[in-house]
């Protein structure tokens, strides 16, 4: 499902530890500083001991800013269930967790039908083996850095290798990564070949989110500059 041009670079603010009392203005904050789109963290206390925000946010979020690209990062059980409301909001993707899901083909297809871009996450733990059968059905595959649940946690760099695999064998998939990504990992994760890049507290956190979200890119476009003058 995925083009035939090599990804180019995206850079997703998550807004997970803004202050999410004026959560319109923290986005706003991040679409001026120079981001690409919004990373939105939906957390149930199930699949994830955290909870934050669902569909009816996002609806009240999406007539604030109607052309901002919103990925939805579904740290839910049961991800089918939310597929409807999260695209009546006004979501653009639908990233689920394989580790939470029975039947991927389903619901790849369900997501596709609703007219929303078909993510699918993979926590530290799973092997990237397991969404291979069914590589035709998703437009982005999301490589957790860290255990998902909380902001602010340290970078997994021996997540790379799915990554680097990912790059290799799909060269026009668009890969995210999510996780203690910021100025001092950004490098290894633009080498890998990630073109989707989220960060949380490194960008929220910072007194000029716009100097860090355009370090960010100037590693990833680097890398992909690179790569294809190897080509
Ligand atoms: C963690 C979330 C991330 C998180 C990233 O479960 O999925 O999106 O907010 O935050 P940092 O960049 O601080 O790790
Ligand atoms: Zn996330």
């Amino acid at each position: 499902m995925s083009g035939h041009t090599h990804p180019c670079c995206k850079i997703g603010p998550s807004i997970l530890c803004a202050d999410l009392s004026c959560l319109a203005d923290e986005c706003r904050k991040m679409i001026h500083s120079g981001a690409d789109y919004l990373h939105l963290d939906v957390m149930d206390g199930h699949f994830v001991p955290n909870l934050t925000f669902g569909h009816p946010i996002v609806k009240c979020l999406r007539p604030k800013m109607p052309d901002i690209y919103f990925d939805m990062h579904m740290m839910v059980q049961n991800p089918e269930r939310w597929v409807e409301s999260m695209a009546d909001a006004g979501a653009n993707q639908y990233t689920f967790h394989v580790e939470a899901c029975e039947d991927i083909p389903a619901l790849c297809r369900k997501i596709q039908e609703s007219g929303m871009r078909v993510g699918v996450g993979l926590k530290p733990g799973t092997p990237v083996e397991t969404i291979l059968p069914y590589s035709d059905l998703f437009d982005v595959v999301l490589i957790m850095t860290v255990e998902p649940g909380f902001g602010g946690q340290s970078f997994m760099e021996d997540m790379m290798s799915k990554v680097q695999y990912l790059r290799t064998n799909f060269p026009y998939l668009d890969i995210e990564v999510d996780g203690g990504v910021g100025p001092n990992t950004i490098d290894v994760v633009a080498e890998a070949g990630a073109n989707m890049i989220v960060s949380g507290t490194a960008i929220t956190g910072a007194s000029d989110p716009s100097q860090v979200i355009a370090l960010l890119r100037n590693s990833v476009e680097n890398a992909i500059q690179k790569s294809q003058l190897e080509r």
